[in-house]
């Protein structure tokens, strides 16, 4: 085992917690709910407008308080007050990650090298919002004068996920005529088909890129950009329709874009944190600038209890700690993530890059291997749909499978009794997972159906539920901009409570590095234009053939 491995393993919490969990292993929650009747109070925590019930899970008070002691000997607060202090958390590129300064409406100057962020930060919002005024009360029109009716942000990953999501969650509170439009994919029919939808004379392109050197983004925008001179013939319009967030002015300017349409970005934003950034323009380009700065209000109000709040009543610690117990004391490979709300149905993806880009590491801080399991596989979708689709695995499959469930009280779009039926169906997956249903129960079933004792027998095991599937549910008023901002804010920092407990450095991502490497290699070769290189083998060599011998372009 390697060093790293037995300084987390052979902590006395540690060990402490591995036996606690083999007492659980035969427990079924039934039981725990059983045997305390203040379970669901004492398992309910709040903070910053969202609810938290975690009574279905498989911990008793001395396990919650075991992982409560973990956290603690692995100095969670202090790190966390490094992260919230903008100290050089990110190691391997010496810098803070300060997404929490984004949605500080504080003026306590916060210095990074030498530069003032929480200045930096409010002249940027007030650019925002000049610009995004400007174009909403429609004194900033397109080329030919009409209002502007369309953005097209272009960009992927963390300059992708996040605002779509949030622009897909405040549809509500769209202002306007003004639409978002997101194109990511390399593949061209993302580009081809929103252009299809949108008007050139209407439209405005934002690149949204940190480094302004990500291939499909580049590539994309250079599509957007003949499309919109093939239309208008006039370079001088590039001024009016193009911008770009982005940390590197100077290929923002090479590109064409007009310095005075380029919003910054920072080294100390990593991408899957930008989206309180100019990153979140086309969400301000289309709910208005108040309503991005509630959507900042709600984050900040995470931040402040991810601060102050103890740590057995901290949402963000509460949750990060039950996803390590089932990563590494109950083996559970993946983590669910079952918004029940149409509004939150991208939340799954951003989360998706938010965890898997921040926590899949396999060394720590010093570059030693760590021999323990850190990130889960994180997936999920939009209930009631999941529970037509992948629930069944979660309910009667072997593998342990902890869930969030995520709803509102309340609803926009009150027709019915829809709202109260999705309700009921959150419940009722959720108890399904928790209590499952015996062999006994579903024997009477059958006999009540007044089947035959023999197709008693061949069915009833067909019909258990094994239950003691954990659950979260997460739980908010009503999808406003406070409670999606308070709600992203939580899982950021409940990624990075993961990441201190296993020791690795959450705000990196250098695995996604070799395919951009080697991309480069191949895409001559796909072209006909490159020679075989040694940084080959005989599998993507014969594919490359293929594509060659099809005419593949
Ligand atoms: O490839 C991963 C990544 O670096 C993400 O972390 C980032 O959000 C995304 O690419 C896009 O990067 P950029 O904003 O520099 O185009």
């Amino acid at each position: 085992m390697p060093d790293t491995a037995s300084k987390l393993t052979s902590k006395p919490e540690w060990k402490a917690l591995e036996r606690l969990q083999q007492q659980l292993l035969a427990t079924p929650m039934t039981r725990l709910f059983a045997d305390d009747p203040g379970r669901a109070e004492r398992y309910f925590i709040e903070g910053a407008g969202l609810s938290l019930d975690f009574s279905k899970n498989r911990i008793t008070d001395d396990a919650f308080n075991g992982l409560l002691a973990l956290a603690r000997s692995c100095q969670l607060e202090d790190r966390r007050d490094a992260l919230l202090r903008g100290d050089k958390v990110n190691t391997t590129e010496d810098r803070p990650a300060l997404h929490t300064a984004l949605r500080n409406p504080g003026n306590a100057a916060i210095m990074v090298d030498g530069v003032d962020v929480v200045e930096e930060v409010r002249n940027t919002l007030d650019r925002m919002e000049t610009f995004v005024t400007s174009v909403l009360e429609q004194s900033r029109t397109g080329y030919s004068g009409n209002p502007l009716t369309d953005v097209v942000s272009i960009g992927i990953g963390g300059s992708y996920l996040g605002p779509k999501l949030v622009g897909e969650a405040l549809q509500p509170y769209w202002q306007g005529s003004m639409r978002c439009h997101f194109v990511a994919n390399i593949d061209g029919t993302d580009i081809c088909e929103t252009l299809k939808l949108v008007n050139p004379e209407t439209t405005l392109f934002l690149i949204q890129s940190k480094s302004f050197r990500t291939q499909e983004t580049l590539e994309n925008s250079a599509v957007a950009r003949q499309w919109f001179l093939d239309h208008c013939g006039d370079e001088a319009a590039i001024a009016t329709h193009f911008l770009a967030v982005t940390a590197n002015v100077a290929d923002a300017e090479a590109f064409g874009i007009d310095a005075d349409n380029v919003f910054p970005m920072w080294d100390w934003v990593g991408g899957r944190y930008s989206l309180w950034s100019a990153i979140g323009l086309p969400v301000a380009l289309v709910v208005g600038m108040d309503n991005f700065r509630k959507l900042l209000a709600g984050a900040h109000a995470m931040d402040s209890h991810f601060r102050d709040a103890p740590l057995a009543q901290n949402l963000p610690v509460v949750m990060g700690l039950l996803s390590v117990w089932y990563n590494n004391f109950w083996g559970a490979d993946t983590h669910a993530i079952l918004p029940y709300d149409h509004y939150l149905r991208s939340l799954p993806d951003h989360l998706q890059q938010l965890d898997m880009e921040s926590n899949g590491k396999s060394v720590n801080e010093a570059g030693d291997p760590l021999g323990y399991e850190t990130g889960p596989v994180i997936w999920g979708g939009t209930g009631s749909n999941g529970q037509h689709a992948y629930h069944q695995l979660i309910h009667q499959g072997t593998r342990l499978i902890p869930a969030d469930f995520i709803i509102p009280l309340k609803t926009h779009n009150p027709v019915a009794t829809h709202h109260a039926d999705l309700f009921a169906n959150c419940l009722s997956q959720a108890r399904a997972m928790m209590a499952g249903k015996s062999l006994e129960v579903a024997r009477s079933e059958l006999k009540a159906e007044g089947l035959a004792d023999t197709e008693i027998e061949r069915l009833a095991p067909h019909k258990v539920i094994p239950g003691n599937k954990p659950s979260n549910m997460l739980i908010m008023d009503k999808v406003t901009p406070e409670t999606v901002g308070a709600l992203i804010a939580l899982y950021e920092h409940r990624t990075f409570v993961q990441g201190v407990i296993w020791g690795v450095d959450s705000f990196d991502q250098w695995g996604v590095e070799l395919g951009k490497q080697l991309g480069k290699g191949i895409l001559p070769r796909l072209l006909g234009e490159g020679e075989q290189t040694s940084d080959s083998d005989s599998s993507t060599d014969h594919l490359i053939d293929l594509f060659r011998s099809a005419g593949g372009q």
